[in-house]
């Protein structure tokens, strides 16, 4: 029996307009630590930030003001409480809010220091697609920053994580990502190179990843 395991933008942008008016109860508090350190990592490298998936925008206040910040999602209703927040918080250094598809940004190459995208790649329902749009739009020398759950390989965890696919689907996101789904895509991409693995609360299932953007290796380097 085929598992109904595949997800769609559309079937994302709803499942996320469910849940913007109860997001910040369920998983403000759970993913703070989390979001706090993907902050921290980015402004290590300072300059103008694109996060994408920035939700209700709880993670916004948190950057320096001196930080330039877009964010970006693709669910009007998260963008809507992140814009009240912006207004409320009064956080001129967020440049825009907008409705944006991580896996095709209207955005010109090399032009943010820093992409963050927190607790989103495995919301994505092409994750590899985003991630090359995220070696796309930032600099050379600039830094992707993820917090994301890391998925077993197989085992027992592995089996159940397949098993919950098709309800987490529904509810926006996947439950089935491993590492090696990383190590694939930064090998294939390139252009980047893995600076940090680190293990973030809770549970033991969450990461921080840093990912160097290097010089285009197809670009006249004479
Ligand atoms: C689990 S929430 C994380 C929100 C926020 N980053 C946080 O830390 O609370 C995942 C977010 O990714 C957004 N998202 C899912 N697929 C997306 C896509 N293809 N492009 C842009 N945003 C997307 C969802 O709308 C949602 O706001």
């Amino acid at each position: 029996m085929a598992i109904a395991n595949v997800m769609d933008r559309d079937q994302v942008a709803e499942a996320y307009g469910r849940w913007a008016p109860i997001y910040d109860l369920v998983f403000g508090p759970v993913f703070r630590q989390g979001r706090r350190a993907a902050v921290r990592a980015a402004e290590a490298v300072g300059g103008r930030v694109l996060e994408v998936g920035v939700g209700t925008g709880l993670s916004l206040a948190d950057y320096a003001r001196g930080t330039r910040v877009v964010g970006v999602d693709i669910s009007e209703p998260m963008l809507e409480k992140a814009r009240r927040r912006v207004e409320a918080r009064g956080l001129g250094n967020v440049e825009a809010l907008e409705v944006m598809d991580a896996e095709c940004l209207p955005v010109a190459d090399a032009s943010f220091d820093v992409v963050v995208a927190q607790y989103v790649v495995t919301a994505i329902p092409n994750p590899e697609r985003a991630l090359d749009e995220f070696a796309r739009v930032v600099r050379p020398g600039g830094e992707i920053i993820l917090t994301t759950r890391i998925g077993a390989e197989a085992g027992l965890r592995g089996t159940v994580e397949k098993w919950l696919m098709p309800l987490t689907t529904k509810l926006g996101f996947r439950t089935e990502f491993p590492w090696s789904r990383y190590e694939r895509w930064a090998a294939r991409a390139q252009s980047v190179r893995l600076l940090e693995r680190r293990a973030l609360p809770p549970l033991g299932h969450f990461w921080l990843l840093r990912y160097g953007r290097l010089a285009d290796p197809t670009s006249d380097q004479s």
